[in-house]
């Protein structure tokens, strides 16, 4: 049958959608990020008393996320391995549930664990051979869509079609919506003073030809605003957001000296504003990938001089790195920080970099402490950290003595804090 003709059979309205999803005691699993298909996860949501005993899974939620409110207790209950700003309570609230997972194991997770019943895929329109593109977020749909047994997806005409190993048939899709909307848009952060200082400091162990992966926020924006003056940078990254388009336009970032992916920066999921959506648009500069490519340590190893810049909440003086929770609270999730800190500790030349704040609650917090609060998780591991970075400089960690390893990250507190810090750690070891 041709493409088309299939496309028309199978296209539906909401209405109909909800009348054919299953409802009862089944698993659901959904794009997300900037990727989210909105239209059909809030309809599910607006519709809750229909379903019973639904799993909704996906990873991060940017704005609202209905299907968390209290009142859908029974009917849909959320699942997810990254915490954000709207379900962060749930999950606290034990209303909502939390998977630790590296993010590059999440398609196995998938397909051998969470074995989904329904795919809610999110994609461009098709192209003329009927394929569509997973547009701006990748990472596991592939694997949900090979797992599922109803695969129903959103085409949106604002989807931009990225390229990589990021496409589906039309053929292997049962139920398609078509619903306009706008993509999540995520601004640059500001950049204040502290974040350039860090940037600067960062800025400072990146060379020539690296290659690189940052995270989303002022830090991340803050480095890549440094680097205009590099040559030939190379991008092999979980995600790249808005700050990234100048710098291929100005041929900083050409990926020429990469050994994986020559000339084309790679990434699993894309987050900023139209800005990069329009840019990444059939745009061959990008390779988008399932995230146990992209953020697998064994793939991101083979790139040499491989640099990532991470962050964190709290570090003890061990090099201990808390940046998924705070205490108890399940603030984040991993993501790819320890994917990216394994596999450039294996890169040939790589460098790893936590970059953060000395201070967080208005300056009245040291984020370098003795010890870890009561409840942290450890999220990367005092062997694998290298570089740690505040505003006030650098402490290279690996290969160092304990005592050596607190002096270091005293050197680059915040200064209001450094005394206490060495009179703490001289009582306790
Ligand atoms: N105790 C109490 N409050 C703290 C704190 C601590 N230890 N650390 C930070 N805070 C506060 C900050 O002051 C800030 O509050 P404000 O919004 O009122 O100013 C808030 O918590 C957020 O902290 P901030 O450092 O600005 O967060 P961020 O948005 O830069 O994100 C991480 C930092 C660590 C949470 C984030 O990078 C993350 O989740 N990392 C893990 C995942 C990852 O690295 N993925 C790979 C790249 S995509």
């Amino acid at each position: 049958m041709a493409w088309e003709t299939y496309y028309k059979e199978h296209l539906c309205s909401m209405e109909e959608l909800l009348r054919r999803l299953p409802k009862e005691n089944v698993t659901y699993i959904t794009s997300h990020a900037a990727g989210e298909p909105k239209a059909i996860n809030h309809a599910i949501a607006e519709n809750f008393a229909l379903f019973h005993n639904v799993t909704i899974f996906n990873l991060l939620v940017v704005g609202e996320a209905p299907y968390c409110r209290p009142e859908m207790a029974g009917h849909l209950r959320y699942r997810t391995i990254f915490a954000g700003s709207d379900t962060r309570t749930p999950i606290a609230e034990k209303r909502a549930d939390y998977v630790p997972l590296y993010y590059h194991q999440c398609p196995d997770y998938v397909r051998t664990k969470l074995k989904p019943d329904v795919a809610i895929l999110h994609v461009s329109p098709p192209d003329t051979h009927g394929w569509c593109s997973f547009g701006v977020t990748v990472d596991f749909q592939m694997a949900a869509a090979e797992t599922a047994s109803l695969v129903v997806a959103q085409v949106n005409p604002l989807m931009p079609r990225t390229l990589g190993n990021c496409r589906i048939h039309i053929s292997q899709i049962d139920y398609l919506v078509e619903a306009t909307q706008a993509l999540a848009q995520v601004p640059p952060a500001r950049i204040g003073d502290v974040e350039k200082a860090i940037g600067a400091n960062c800025a400072a162990l990146i060379h020539d030809r690296d290659c690189l992966q940052l995270g989303i926020g002022a830090i991340p924006d803050a480095v890549l605003s440094l680097l205009g003056s590099k040559r030939e940078l190379g991008i092999h990254s979980e995600m790249v957001s808005d700050g990234i388009v100048d710098m291929m336009e100005a041929g900083v970032i050409t990926n020429r000296y990469k050994q994986l992916d020559v000339g084309a920066s790679t990434a699993t999921f894309l987050m900023g504003t139209d800005k990069l959506y329009r840019y990444a648009h059939d745009n061959p500069g990008f390779n988008m990938t399932p995230v146990d490519y992209s953020n697998d340590p064994r793939v991101i190893c083979r790139q040499d001089n491989m640099v990532a810049v991470n962050s964190a909440l709290q570090l003890d003086l061990f090099g201990q790195v808390a940046a998924d929770t705070m205490g108890k609270l399940q603030f984040s999730g991993p993501g790819g920080q320890v994917d990216f800190i394994r596999g450039t500790n294996m890169s040939r030349g790589g460098r790893n970099i936590i970059a953060m704040p000395s201070t967080a609650k208005h300056g009245t917090l040291s984020r370098i402490s003795l010890l870890l609060p009561t409840g942290s998780a450890v999220t990367t591991n005092r062997f694998d950290v290298d570089y740690v970075i505040t505003e006030y400089g650098t402490a290279q960690l690996w290969g160092k003595t304990l005592t050596q390893r607190a002096e270091a990250l005293i050197s680059i507190a915040h200064p209001d804090f450094r005394d206490a810090l060495k009179k703490e750690y001289q009582l306790y070891y």
